[in-house]
């Protein structure tokens, strides 16, 4: 038996198991296909942030591929408990994987009978943001043309698209990359939504099957509609647009409302963050528990 090295305890098929001994087979769907759906969930001090929204996300996103949801809401708010309790419930994400299962053998189709894998660990993420400009992380984006699939609105952990449009980015030297359909409007990021202050309102765009319906950038839209009387629309952002507005912001789990401060190595108006961008962030911080 190998000694565990791991301080970080990992939930594998509803048994808590050390991170460094957690083994799945390679007959794994997951694994062969990229067959399955994630989520990542962000908690603070042992508390998830849109812990029902993303339970529903999760549960759309398995229906969607035909992977029957193996828990309900109680019964994944549990483990999560148990996960966050285990690793310190300090600043920290759980990510969640849910594969179609292991098959005896590599075959296209679904597998008649297969139960699905169940993985979810932890990792830390930075404190809670605040909207204090000084300790704003801002974002330098690269722009480019969405080459990825066309069921970007399910979160499958087929993620090849996602991730060499992120080493576009990083590789021109940016932290992230924003991107654009053929008709040169802007879908979203490789891992994040998008909002622009344009004209003094906000925007961003619409959902549809070109973009992951973001968790936060849903609760951002419904805490502006219901706490604020800020000018907000879901709709086309086009690249002209984009470069000409006074703000650009990026939204995640991990991030929260996040400031671009420069696009394609051009500053986004005086490149540093924007007032709008305090208030939202600030207001995102007031109510990241009660949405
Ligand atoms: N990324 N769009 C894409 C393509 C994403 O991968 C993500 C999240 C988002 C924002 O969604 P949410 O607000 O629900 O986190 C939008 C996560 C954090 C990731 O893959 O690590």
């Amino acid at each position: 038996m190998t000694t565990s090295t791991s301080t970080t305890t990992a939930l594998l098929n509803g048994v808590l198991v050390p991170l460094d001994e957690a083994r799945v087979s390679p007959m794994d769907r997951g694994f062969l296909f990229g067959d399955g759906i994630y989520e990542v969930i962000p908690s603070y001090g042992g508390q998830l942030v849109g812990f029902s929204r993303h339970m529903q996300r999760l549960a759309h996103g398995l229906a969607a591929i035909g992977i029957p949801n193996p828990h309900n809401e109680e019964t994944w708010q549990r483990f999560f408990d148990d996960l966050l309790s285990r690793n310190g419930a300090g600043n920290l994400a759980i990510y969640l994987q849910v594969t179609r299962g292991v098959a005896e053998k590599r075959a296209h189709r679904f597998p008649e009978t297969v139960s699905p894998t169940v993985f979810a660990y932890t990792y830390e993420i930075e404190p809670a943001a605040s909207g204090d400009k000084d300790t704003a992380h801002c974002l330098s984006v690269a722009t480019g043309l969405d080459l990825r699939w066309k069921r970007c609105h399910i979160k499958s952990v087929a993620l090849l698209g996602n991730v060499l449009h992120m080493m576009e980015g990083v590789d021109s030297g940016a932290d992230e990359i924003l991107l654009f359909n053929d008709c040169d409007e802007l879908t979203e990021a490789a891992a994040c939504n998008v909002f622009v202050v344009s004209n003094g309102t906000i925007v961003t765009p619409e959902l549809d099957h070109q973009k992951l319906p973001g968790i936060t950038r849903n609760m951002l839209i419904d805490m502006i509609r219901k706490e604020t009387d800020w000018p907000l629309e879901e709709r086309p952002v086009t690249r002209g647009e984009l470069l000409a507005a006074e703000e650009v912001w990026l939204t995640s789990s991990t991030k929260e409302v996040a400031p671009v401060t420069y696009i394609d190595n051009k500053p986004v108006a005086s490149g540093q963050p924007g007032p709008m961008w305090s208030e939202a962030q600030r207001l995102f911080s007031r109510f990241r528990f009660e949405y």
